[in-house]
């Protein structure tokens, strides 16, 4: 029975592996021994790894693969991405250059806007919460005065602060509603600075404020944080071309337009069927976001949220036959950053950012939105014409092959065998069975 520890992040690498091994893995070298072969021998690189969070005790790798062809405004770009998933980069470099022979991606950055709140509580009357903000605001502004310097030097800074009053959400409740630009950068900590800054400033006002006093009735910070809300900081993507280019195998271009119009037509319908659609953008623009040091979870957060923002979650895409023309786009918020963070201290985002042609933070927004655009079309251009089993199983048998331990050879037999017969897992064990008795 594991027990509880203390001071285990003081614990060198090394101990801790040992607590863990006596706790969790007694019996268990192999894994011991697995958490070992993950180290980077270069020790200066591990150190980078080691001190990206707490109690490292190794790595975790994930593929990065590339997804070439991706003409986007008419600048070709290949697309590093990382997933876990066996069929995204195919999938990606199938849509990129399917759309590469019609004209490829166009994509426009809508706006750049990001924001973010100190929440406050004040029971006293509104009138003086109103008069406070207004006599205050200017202090509030010149109190950042520091911290935004650098960011007004690249273009970027505080835009506005407005004073919201939502006491008829939550009794009492009162926003500080903070908008920005910041640039290149994703900005969480240079907004989230500013926000404390900020609840700092108004409380130390609030204490000599005369009708606060004469009430007793003093506006509390219950907390200062940046938004991952962006729906100001928005991207769209969006392909079109005429109807009887979309003509494949033997379906002509009619039959696929329609049907794909009647696809995203369901997804704009029904919440169940939205979610794993906007999830299937979600695969391209998540290993973008991955590949390029973002925050994937703030994206996520966002762009759900976005996908809900009529009061019903919906298809994020959208498509139509308008004349003899098929056009798809999609609008997503995004807050990405092309420097802070990990940007420039990850060695594979570093090189992620050389292959994507050193964007700033705009072009990869529109990168991003393409690469989300272009799996969402993979997605349902497969599910409504061949399913997607066929390709999903056919870049998954590689896995069950590993899974099995299979040589060379029995690869090579079984991918030969597969490429005319429907991969299942149990399939494909009775295959590798046969050849190996
Ligand atoms: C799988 O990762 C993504 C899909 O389910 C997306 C979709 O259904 O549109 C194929």
């Amino acid at each position: 029975m594991p027990s509880p520890v203390s001071g285990f992040s003081k614990k060198n690498k090394a101990e801790k592996i040992e607590w863990l091994a006596s706790q969790y893995l007694e019996n268990e070298p192999d894994a011991i021994s697995i958490l070992k072969n993950y180290w980077n021998e270069d020790l200066k690189l591990q150190q980078l790894h080691d001190d990206f969070i707490e109690n490292t005790i190794t790595n975790y790798y994930l593929p990065l693969g590339i997804a070439p062809n991706f003409l986007i405004n008419k600048k070709l770009y290949a697309l590093p991405m990382v997933t876990e998933e066996s069929s995204v980069v195919a999938a990606a470099s199938n849509a990129a250059k399917f759309w590469l022979e019609r004209g490829g991606f166009k994509a426009t950055v809508i706006s750049t806007i990001k924001n973010g709140q100190v929440h406050l509580n004040y029971f006293g009357k509104a009138e003086e919460m109103i008069a406070f903000f207004k006599q205050t605001k200017p202090t509030l502004i010149a109190s950042i005065e520091e911290i935004q310097q650098n960011m007004k030097k690249r273009g970027g800074g505080l835009l506005d602060i407005e004073l919201k009053d939502c006491t008829k959400e939550l009794e009492g409740y009162y926003q500080l509603h903070c908008t920005f630009e910041t640039g290149d950068a994703m900005g969480a900590n240079f907004i989230n600075s500013c926000l404390e800054t900020f609840a700092s400033t108004l409380e130390k006002e609030a204490e000599n404020y005369s009708s606060f006093i004469a009430n007793n009735q003093f506006p509390e910070v219950v907390m200062s944080i940046l938004s991952n809300y962006v729906p100001e900081c928005t991207v769209k993507a969006s392909v079109s071309c005429k109807v009887s280019e979309l003509a494949q195998n033997d379906i002509s271009g009619e039959e696929f337009a329609t049907k794909f119009v009647r696809a995203i037509q369901i997804a704009k319908t029904a919440p169940r069927r939205a979610v794993t659609h906007n999830k299937g953008a979600m695969n391209g623009v998540d290993a973008l976001v991955v590949a390029t040091g973002n925050d994937f979870r703030a994206v996520e957060a966002g762009v759900h949220a976005y996908a809900s923002k009529d009061g019903k979650y919906t298809s994020l895409s959208d498509a139509k036959i308008e004349g003899d023309t098929f056009h798809f786009w999609f609008e997503i918020p995004l807050a990405i950053g092309t420097v802070g963070g990990l940007t420039r201290l990850h060695p594979m985002v570093k090189v992620a950012f050389k292959i994507l042609q050193q964007p700033n933070a705009e072009d990869l927004m529109k990168i991003i939105a393409v690469s989300g655009l272009a799996q969402n079309f993979a997605a349902v251009r497969s599910l409504t014409t061949t399913g997607i089993q066929k390709g999903h199983m056919k870049m998954h048998l590689m896995n069950i092959l590993n899974q099995l331990d299979a040589t060379d050879e029995e690869k090579k037999a079984t991918i030969t065998y597969f490429s005319k017969n429907t991969v299942s897992h149990s399939a494909v064990i009775a295959f590798v069975n046969q050849i190996r008795s």
